[in-house]
């Protein structure tokens, strides 16, 4: 071991988190996003994965990847603005406008840049202020903090407080962004978009909704919770949403005006200077947005496993959280009891990760369940008898 007192100090960061049972690693998948999974060796039966609607091993995916492939290769070798850009980018951009009723959509290589490259394309000094939810997901948090802009977080889903902080900026502001979460991510509740909208219009403020955890699973025809709640694209000028949730695949887009999207080409630096995402992800990404489409038992299966859920817990008398969505967290409280609930589960073959600080505030570690349509009744029956077991 190395006595360089730079290791020694890393080490006992490590010995540090360990102790207070927040130590994370990495586990080993032998098989495709999946209910029924092999990870670490044993079968384990999973309810941690964000493949909402179970297109992420689906067949007709897989053979889009691998006819794009056939045609593209594999990497695509290049920034979108240098010869990255081919044509199943451009039909995947032009499907997402028109899926989500907007004039443009701009393809980003993960949900993280998307958020860091509009948000510090839109924000750029001390006078300009983005407000966000205190339960945003990190990737809104560090785009609003290397924006250099002020970063005012408002009480979750308080939208009065959120109205008393954009009062309190009125005279000073220059640009000013709402940034909220559209499904939030380690709680499973939504926001309330029609009320940030007005607030938005009240004080010229843009909003951005991040719909990662909405897209695909949420609305009639699955374009997310804009769509659930009656929103239109003028309530919400920037929508950003996921591929590698709902949709199965990889990467985000951001969907605008052509105004908004071609200021974004021009000056997102997450989108200029990276390598643009392989073609074959793309090709990928239209196949499985044709299933959120025309498969809407997709998202009626995965409502009545939601529904199955929440009654079972509930006469267990466990401690749900506010959740509609496919996010059906169990609240536990101390980070050492939601991890040894979660070791529990897994000797019984269940898989449920314990989301610990600082993912989640510190005492309200939990065990995240998410719902996917590619669980059967009898998954959901098998997780409620294990918790049943461990609970009592
Ligand atoms: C709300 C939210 N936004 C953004 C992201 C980041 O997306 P990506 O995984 O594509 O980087 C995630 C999770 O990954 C998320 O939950």
């Amino acid at each position: 071991m190395s006595a360089d007192p730079k290791f020694t100090k890393i080490r006992s960061e490590l010995d540090l988190r360990r102790s207070r049972h927040l130590y994370r690693s990495t586990r080993i998948s032998d098989s495709p996003q999946h209910p029924h999974m092999h990870i670490d060796g044993k079968p384990l039966l999973a309810f941690c994965s964000n493949d909402y609607l179970g297109l992420a091993n689906h067949p007709a995916v897989i053979q889009a990847f691998q006819q794009a492939a056939n045609i593209y290769g594999v990497g695509s070798g290049a920034a979108h603005l240098v010869n990255g850009h081919s044509r199943p980018h451009q039909q995947l951009e032009e499907a997402l406008a028109a899926f989500t009723g907007r004039e443009r959509a701009l393809l980003f290589s993960t949900g993280y840049m998307a958020n860091l490259g509009v948000v510090n394309a839109l924000l750029s000094g001390r006078n300009d202020v983005v407000y966000a939810d205190r339960l945003n997901h990190a990737s809104l948090v560090d785009a609003g903090l290397l924006s250099g802009a002020k970063l005012i977080r408002y009480p979750h889903n308080d939208t009065t407080s959120l109205g008393k902080r954009l009062l309190a900026q009125a005279d000073n502001a220059n640009t000013q962004l709402i940034l909220t979460d559209g499904v939030f991510s380690m709680d499973g509740d939504v926001a309330p978009l029609a009320k940030l909208a007005v607030m938005a219009r009240h004080h010229d403020a843009w909003l951005m909704v991040d719909d990662a955890h909405g897209f695909g699973v949420l609305g009639n025809t699955g374009a997310g919770l804009v769509e659930a709640q009656g929103l239109t694209p003028t309530d919400v000028p920037i929508l950003m949403a996921t591929l590698g949730k709902a949709l199965g695949t990889a990467g985000a887009f951001i969907a605008g005006s052509h105004d908004l999207i071609e200021y974004l080409i021009q000056t997102a630096r997450t989108f200029i200077y990276t390598t643009a995402q392989p073609p074959a992800i793309a090709a990928a990404t239209l196949a499985s947005l044709q299933l959120v489409q025309t498969e809407s038992w997709r998202r009626e299966q995965l409502l009545a496993l939601i529904q199955q859920f929440r009654q079972g817990a509930t006469q267990l008398g466990l401690p749900l959280m506010a959740s509609d969505t496919a996010i059906q967290p169990i609240l536990v409280g101390s980070s050492g009891q939601a991890l040894a609930i979660s070791r529990q589960l897994e000797e019984r073959g269940l898989l449920v990760t314990a989301i610990r600080p600082p993912t989640v505030p510190d005492g309200t570690a939990r065990l995240r369940v998410t719902l996917s349509a590619a669980h059967t009744a009898t998954d959901v029956e098998q997780l409620l008898t294990a918790l049943a077991q461990i609970w009592t």
